[in-house]
């Protein structure tokens, strides 16, 4: 049987011209655009950035891939997820799985990458890397996310202040992602610290709404930024 393969696409966080030109050939050259879909059922945020780039004879097919945390829930989505593109595969057509941001950080891809060697173990599946949310939000703050010997933790999410507390032990830089629904009590551990003038935010990065607070001293608390949210903490100047 001659296999389609299946594409993993970092398509950016925002700015379509953030896709690389290698992503851009193969979203071009496939016949099948698959993509995570929003609450509504529609294409959602991977489709939207890139989606000029795209012609009206490609099937877009949106994928149920919940935010949830119940694993049985989520094992089912994969699996119906990743059973929608095994019959485009087997009859040998390429699919385009789009992910916003980079393919491998944080990315629902890497669950469809799994289910697929499950149910079609000789798929052919390659990826092309795409920029990720703390790449990006270093670009638009102007700043270098990491300088020489400077240790970068990532938190993909803060489920325990000690969790923060412990990596402001060894990392110069803190990366917290998925910021928005703890934003309160990282504010406060963050004013204790004196540090609420070395962390930035930085709302829907590479979108027309993008916004930035430079410090921490200009949003409010009490503020629920956006999923679409990073928080970059600078212990000190770079050097
Ligand atoms: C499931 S992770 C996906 C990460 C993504 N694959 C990447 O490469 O950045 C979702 C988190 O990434 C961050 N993120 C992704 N895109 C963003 C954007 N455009 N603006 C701000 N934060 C973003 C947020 O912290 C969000 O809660």
């Amino acid at each position: 049987m001659n296999l389609g393969t299946l594409w993993g696409i970092g398509v950016g966080p925002g700015d379509g011209e953030w896709l690389t030109l290698k992503g851009l050939r193969i979203i071009q050259s496939v016949d099948i655009i698959a993509v995570p879909q929003n609450n509504q059922g529609q294409p959602g945020m991977a489709y939207k950035i890139v989606r000029d780039f795209l012609s009206a004879e490609q099937t877009i097919l949106p994928l149920y891939l919940p935010f949830v945390r119940d694993k049985d829930h989520l094992e089912q989505a994969w699996q119906k997820a990743t059973s929608q593109l095994v019959p485009y595969l087997k009859a040998g057509r390429d699919v385009a799985f789009l992910s916003e941001g980079d393919i491998s950080f944080y990315s629902t891809f890497t669950y469809i990458f799994q289910t697929l060697k499950s149910q079609l173990p000789d798929a052919k599946i390659d990826s092309v890397p795409g920029i990720c949310s703390p790449l990006a939000a270093a670009s638009v703050l102007q700043e270098p996310l990491a300088i020489g010997s400077e240790k970068i933790a990532i938190l993909p999410a803060v489920y325990s202040l000690q969790e923060l507390e412990n990596a402001l032990q060894w990392a110069e830089v803190v990366v917290l992602m998925k910021v928005g629904s703890v934003f309160t009590d990282v504010w406060y551990f963050l004013q204790e610290k004196g540090l609420l003038e070395r962390a930035q935010l930085v709302e829907w990065i590479g979108w027309d709404k993008q916004k930035i607070y430079a410090t921490l001293k200009e949003i409010e608390p009490t503020a629920k930024p956006h999923y679409f949210s990073i928080l970059i903490l600078r212990k000190q100047d770079s050097a």
